[in-house]
C-alpha cells in the first residue's frame, strides 16, 4: 500500500496532495498488486474502480487509469460504490452474515445505518446529519493534540484508561445521528478543565479517550439497536473504518449477546479502506453483467443503496 505519511504530516488529508500521491502511486501500485497476486494482466476479465463517494481529485485519476485500462486490454468496466464495498467487505472471508442483515457502516466520511437484502440490494435507513463517526474520532484527537488519522491513537490510548468524563447524548430524530454537538461539548470540557489546570489534557488523556470513545460508541449502539428492533432482524454487522475500534466491536458483542444478534464484524485488514472490498464488489456486479460506460463520472457525495 502507498503510504498515507504525507496526510500525518498535514494533520488531515489535503486534497490536492492526495491527488497527487494517486498520479504518482496508481502505476506501480497496480504493478505491484498484480505481481504480488501471481495474476497476468492478459489473465483479467474486468475491471472495477471506486466511482464515489469521496475526494473527487483521487476519484478522477482512479477512473481515469480504470477507463484507459479497460480500454487497452478490451476489458469491461464496472463501477463501485465505496460504501456499499464496505458492506460487502463481509463477504472476503467465510464467515459472512446472511441475508437480510443490518450494516452499521463508520468511516471517516459516513455514518450509515444499511439494511442489506442482497450483495446488491441495500437501502440506508439511518445516517449522520452532520459529522460522520471517524470524524468525531479524528477532530477530538486534533483537540488532545493526536496525529491524524486520530481513531487508532484513541482506541490504543483508552484501553489504559476509564470511562470518567460525561457528554450529553444528542437528540436525534429516527435512526439518523449527529455528532457535531458531542464534538462542541469535548472543546468546551477540554477549554474549561484546561483554565483550572493547564496540564489537564496530558495528565488525564487516557482517561479522556476512553470518554470519548465510550460516547460515541454508545450512540452508534443505541441506533443501531432501535433499528434492528424496528426491522425485525437480528444478523448485524459493523464496516468501515471505525469498526476496527476495539471498543466499539467488544460493545456490540456485549449488546449482541442481551439482544440475541449475532455478530460479524470484518478482519482487521477489511475495515478501513483497501481494495479487496473494491474487487468483491466488482465481483458480484460481474457475476450480473452489471458495467458501465466509459462516460461514467466520478461522484464526491451520495449513496443511498443500490
Ligand atoms: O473507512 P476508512 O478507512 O476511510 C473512509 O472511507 O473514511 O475510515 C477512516 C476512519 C478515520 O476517521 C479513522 O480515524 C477511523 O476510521 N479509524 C478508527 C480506528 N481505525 C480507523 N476509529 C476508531 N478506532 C479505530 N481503531
Ligand atoms: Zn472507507
Amino acid at each position: 500500500m502507498a503510504n498515507q505519511e504525507a496526510h500525518r504530516l498535514y494533520g488531515g488529508v489535503v486534497p490536492e496532495v492526495a491527488s497527487r500521491a494517486h498520479i504518482a502511486n496508481i502505476v506501480p501500485v497496480v504493478d505491484l498488486a498484480l505481481s504480488e497476486a501471481g495474476v497476468h494482466k492478459n489473465d483479467i476479465s474486468a475491471v472495477a474502480f471506486t466511482r464515489g463517494p469521496g475526494l473527487l481529485g483521487s476519484l478522477v485519476v482512479g477512473t481515469s487509469f480504470a477507463k484507459a485500462f479497460a480500454l487497452s486490454h478490451n476489458l469491461p468496466l464496472i463501477e463501485v460504490n465505496h460504501m456499499q464495498a464496505h458492506v460487502l467487505a463481509h463477504f472476503a472471508t467465510s464467515s459472512a452474515p446472511t441475508f437480510p442483515f443490518l450494516c452499521l457502516t463508520v468511516s471517516g466520511g459516513h455514518t450509515q445505518i444499511v439494511r442489506v437484502d442482497d450483495y446488491l440490494e441495500m437501502e440506508v435507513i439511518g445516517e449522520t446529519l452532520d459529522d460522520a463517526a471517524g470524524e468525531a474520532f479524528d477532530k477530538a484527537g486534533k483537540m488532545l493534540g493526536l496525529g491524524y488519522p486520530a481513531g487508532p491513537e484513541i482506541d490504543r490510548l483508552a484501553r489504559a484508561g476509564s470511562p470518567l468524563f460525561e457528554f450529553p447524548e444528542p437528540v436525534v430524530p429516527g435512526l439518523n445521528y449527529s455528532f457535531s454537538g458531542l464534538k462542541t461539548a469535548i472543546l468546551y470540557f477540554l477549554r474549561d478543565q484546561t483554565k483550572v489546570n493547564p496540564a489537564f489534557i496530558e495528565e488525564n488523556l487516557a482517561d479522556i479517550c476512553a470518554s470519548v470513545q465510550q460516547s460515541i460508541v454508545t450512540i452508534l449502539l443505541k441506533k443501531l439497536r432501535k433499528a434492528a428492533k424496528q426491522a425485525g432482524i437480528n444478523q448485524i454487522a459493523l464496516a468501515g473504518g471505525v469498526s476496527a475500534n476495539s471498543g466499539l466491536r467488544s460493545a456490540l458483542e456485549s449488546m449482541g449477546k442481551k439482544e440475541g444478534w449475532q455478530t460479524y464484524v470484518p478482519a482487521f485488514e477489511y475495515c478501513t479502506d483497501n481494495a479487496a472490498m473494491i474487487g468483491i464488489a466488482g465481483y458480484y456486479k460481474y457475476l450480473r453483467s452489471d458495467f458501465c460506460g466509459h462516460d461514467a463520472a466520478p461522484y464526491a457525495r451520495g449513496f443511498r443503496g443500490a
